[in-house]
């Protein structure tokens, strides 16, 4: 390979130092900043995390408050802002309004853009952190024609985005608890994974230097691919697709032949080659909140029918395919009342916090470089230009 390492697909590149967020995917392990993903999905809530994530510590109580503080003031849009939902089409993807919206962010708040400035990059994560859910609140209002919801400071994280999202001047959305800790639940389990691809395209677009909000909108069109973000929408439009347990069989055919480009979405996993740890705990909070609303969806008989078959055939076992985080959220979001349509959008809200964390730890870093990968060259070898008269 010359000169240079040939890692297609980077399956064993290390691009970065990171004190962040630790994989051992053989395990099944998942750490942020050392504290394991299950306990913090059991005992934390989102902004705890997001605060851990960001400064490497659990916030202490007036920590915590100062923080909350800091992120509630920013929870409102520049008017302006709210403007450009407009020109979207209503049913244009609310993943395609999310690039636009976040990308236009750079193109206002100028007193968080000095990226070699801590304040004002602290500032800026606070505004993304801050500010996701309301744009993502707004982008589900605009597709269903109702009034946006100006956010709700006295709500928690999770609350002020289910008001924002479902609520309607006539009437008010009362939060139910069971809902709104499957929601704080969710942000947390999708809140950091390491160096995936969304997170290593804010990185790379961040080492050159670029504005933050852009390099967010970067990060939020790379996780609307189905391979990465955009699974947990296509596993719940497969379980759907599927119906009922009895045509699993058929699907886990098509999953296995070669000539079928067809894939068992939420099955599988770069890193993971045992069980996801965050598809354990997405498990159990389906299964708590389709008990808790007395919801009998089929989907979640069919899912956990779906991964016992997977599980026991040699295909799966034999490529260490185990169901991943987006296998289950999808029954939880669905359960909550979003459209398939938002559940990218959702996980967009959660790792918005990782991206900013990982992009402020490149930005701290004084040995921190352009990103700039090489490549083999397979085309032709030099040749001369024949003028347009003489080619055959
Ligand atoms: N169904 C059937 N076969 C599969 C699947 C699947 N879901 N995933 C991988 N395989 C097979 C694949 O055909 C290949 O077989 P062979 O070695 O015979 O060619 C082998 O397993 C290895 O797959 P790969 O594509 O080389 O592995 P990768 O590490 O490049 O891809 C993945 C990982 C997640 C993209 C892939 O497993 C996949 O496409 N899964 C379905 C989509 C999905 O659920 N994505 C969410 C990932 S987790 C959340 C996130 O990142 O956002």
């Amino acid at each position: 390979t010359g000169r240079f390492t040939f890692d297609p697909g980077f399956t064993s590149t290390a691009a970065c130092e990171s004190k962040i967020t630790y994989i051992d995917g053989d395990v099944g392990t998942l750490l942020y900043r050392g504290y394991a993903i299950d306990e913090l999905a059991e005992k934390s809530n989102f902004l705890e995390v997001a605060h851990l994530l960001l400064n490497g510590n659990l916030p202490t109580a007036s920590e915590y408050q100062a923080f909350s503080n800091n992120i509630t003031r920013h929870t409102m849009i520049h008017e302006q802002l709210a403007q450009f939902y407009r020109g979207f089409r209503r049913d244009a993807h609310p993943m395609a309004i999310m690039c636009g919206i976040v990308g236009a962010m750079a193109a206002f708040y100028h007193d968080s853009t000095d990226i070699h400035d801590p304040h004002q990059r602290m500032v800026a994560s606070h505004r993304l952190i801050a500010k996701m859910p309301t744009l993502a609140a707004m982008a589900y209002k605009y597709s269903i024609g109702q009034p946006f919801v100006y956010p709700d400071n006295s709500l928690s994280f999770a609350g002020n985005f289910l008001n924002m999202t479902f609520s309607v001047p006539a009437e008010k959305y009362i939060i139910d608890p069971v809902v709104e800790d499957a929601m704080e639940k969710l942000l947390i389990l999708q809140a950091d994974h390491e160096q995936n691809a969304s997170t290593s395209t804010v990185r790379l677009a961040g080492s050159s230097g670029a504005n933050p909000f852009a390099c967010i909108s970067a990060g939020i069109a790379c996780l609307w691919g189905p391979a990465h973000g955009g699974a947990n929408e296509a596993a719940l439009d497969m379980l759907r697709e599927i119906g009922r347990p009895e045509r699993i069989p058929e699907y886990i055919a098509r999953a296995k032949n070669k000539d079928d480009p067809f894939r068992l979405m939420g099955f599988g996993h770069r890193v993971y080659k045992n069980y996801d740890p965050r598809a354990k705990v997405m498990a159990k909070v389906a299964k708590n909140i389709l008990d808790k609303l007395n919801i009998d969806d089929p989907i979640f008989d069919v899912a956990r029918e779906l991964e016992r078959i997977a599980l026991s055939d040699p295909y799966f076992i034999d490529k260490k395919l185990y169901p991943n985080v987006d296998f289950y959220s999808g029954v939880v979001m669905s359960a909550i009342g979003f459209p398939t349509s938002m559940f990218t959008v959702l996980f967009a809200i959660s790792r918005t916090v990782g991206w900013i964390a990982q992009w402020t730890e490149m930005m701290e870093d004084p040995e921190q470089k352009i990103g700039r990968p090489r490549q083999l060259y397979t085309g032709p070898t030099e040749r001369d230009y024949v003028p347009l008269a003489a080619r055959g």
